[in-house]
């Protein structure tokens, strides 16, 4: 099984088994339906069935297709966005309490793989923060002491070490795992619960409950079928189908991230979790191979807004490059796979009842880089929502909030940008510039084509305008799809959504 999200498959399918689940052929009903099979919605699936709850899960594709099975899975309470940037943003106590709800998911984490007996290389370790080269000089000291004003007990400075060689944090009680073989084992327990999993559907639409009429919440699938359910929990990464609650798409902002994985020598590289703060910058991590002395180096980074591709093409390149100057005893690379990252204007996740959406429906998107803590922090927030019981992160991670981020008007206003596209020439003028299994777009009178050159050579056409918002979709050349600068949308090459908030897909031209 591969990823349904790119061209690219990840390290993380390699020697393993996902199980299938069956489409829904009957409508059913439930006490919660929760729309998405990554670490989100299955944390909150598993959860609410160890409440007692009847759980019905649905995804398009197998379990962890989304995201959670392109990451490099670092599980880690150091926030990427920084301590003193989130403390600028939120405050002090609101730091704090986002500091204590990631240590908590990887708490979770670790307690859950105890619990359930799932073998997934969990293993806690440190990480270690180094600066950009273009940082000023008190950045690690500005850090340390906003990591300390957020509670975090086990923090240091170190004169020495992490990616850079030089002066870096050392935070403790970080952790890694593989997020496909703990997400495996996180289904099983769920439908040993009683949990029912359904794949290969597109929900289309999802409405919440009318207590004045009486009405339940309901989730309509594609060919008919429907879920009734008292809560509907939408954990699909992008709020996909529900785009326009809070114009949640306005908030967050999509970029695409590279990981490479090649072989080094067990005991070269320190089994620790690295991250810098270049621009771009990158994080680095080991995962255990099941050959002799041989461990596998993870390293991403070359992060790039969606849809707007480097002119050079290059992020693989330029990540190998870095990768052999800092790791010379790497070996071949053996994988290259890209993910999405959302993320949010104020560096925290979107999660907790969607309120413009009527009653009883959750949302859970906006990972900002940190996809599995948020991921597993949905589910404790989301449960203690449904259960009616209080939580301390509700108002923190609160969908509705106000963005207080001047930054990102800028950053919207990039988005904006992208519509000029409409009015600009296409990539090529002739279909007969397109090599095989490539695409490009082109310009036919007044409209523009995602044009397709499939490996026989048979050309396919679709209409190159986003049936979210009519923005104009660019080729990715890494991952063989089709991606919308404006609000992160992405269609394979024959024009099937893979990625909201468009739902619809590209119609043929
Ligand atoms: Fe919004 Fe394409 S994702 S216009």
């Amino acid at each position: 099984m591969k990823s349904a999200d790119g061209a690219k498959t990840s390290s993380w399918y390699t020697g393993i088994d996902v199980p299938t689940y069956r489409p829904l052929v009957k409508s059913t009903k439930a006490d919660v339906c929760v729309v998405g099979a990554g670490i989100a919605g299955l944390t909150t699936a598993y959860l609410l069935a160890a409440e007692g709850l009847s759980v019905v899960v649905l995804d398009e594709g197998p379990i962890g297709s989304g995201q959670t099975g392109r990451t490099s899975a670092h599980l880690a309470s150091a926030i990427d966005d920084r301590f003193f940037e989130i403390e600028r943003l939120h405050g002090k106590e609101r730091s704090r309490l986002a500091h204590e709800s990631h240590a908590a998911a990887i708490d979770t984490i670790e307690r859950i793989c105890n619990e359930e007996k799932i073998s997934c290389d969990f293993t806690r370790l440190d990480g270690f923060l180094s600066p950009g080269p273009s940082d000023p000089p008190d950045l690690l000291d500005r850090e340390l002491a906003a990591a300390r004003r957020a509670g975090v007990a086990d923090v240091e400075k170190q004169k020495t070490g992490g990616l850079a060689g030089g002066p870096c944090l050392r935070f403790g009680r970080q952790a890694r795992f593989h997020p496909l073989r703990y997400l495996v084992g996180l289904a099983d327990a769920f439908t040993k619960r009683g949990g029912r999993i359904h794949t290969g559907q597109r929900v289309r639409d999802v409405q919440g409950a009318d207590p004045k009429k009486e009405k339940r919440a309901v989730a309509q699938l594609e060919g008919g079928v429907r879920v009734t359910a008292e809560h509907i929990v939408v954990a699909t990464n992008t709020p996909s189908p529900i785009n326009d609650w809070f114009g949640i798409y306005t908030k967050q902002a999509s970029y695409r991230s590279y990981v490479i994985g090649a072989a080094v020598p067990r005991g070269s590289v320190a089994d620790a979790l690295f991250w810098d703060n270049a621009d771009p910058y990158h994080y680095v991590r080991l995962q255990p191979l099941r050959e002799k002395e041989k461990d596998l180096l993870l390293v991403g980074g070359e992060d790039h807004k969606t849809g707007q591709f480097p002119e050079d093409g290059a992020p693989f390149t330029r990540l190998a490059a870095w990768t052999r100057e800092k790791f010379p005893m790497m070996g071949r690379i053996r994988f290259r796979w890209s993910g999405q990252v959302q993320e949010p204007a104020d560096g925290l996740a979107f999660v907790g009842r969607a309120l413009t959406a009527r009653e009883n429906v959750y949302v859970a998107t906006g990972d900002s880089g940190m996809g599995l803590t948020h991921g597993t922090i949905a589910g404790l927030l989301i449960t203690d929502l449904i259960a009616g019981r209080k939580n301390p992160w509700e108002k923190l991670y609160d969908p509705s909030r106000k963005i207080m981020n001047k930054e990102f008007v800028s950053e919207n206003a990039n988005a904006l940008a992208q519509y000029k596209d409409l009015l600009t020439g296409g990539e090529v003028k002739s279909v007969k510039d397109i090599p095989p299994d490539c695409g490009a777009v082109m310009r036919d009178g007044l409209k523009k084509l995602a044009v397709y050159r499939d490996p026989a050579g048979k050309i396919h056409r679709h209409s190159a305008i986003c049936t979210h918002l009519q923005c104009v979709v660019q080729w990715n050349p890494a991952e063989k799809s089709w991606d919308c600068p404006c609000h992160g949308s992405r269609f394979d090459p024959t024009g099937k959504v893979v990625m909201g908030p468009a739902v619809d897909d590209l119609p043929s031209a």
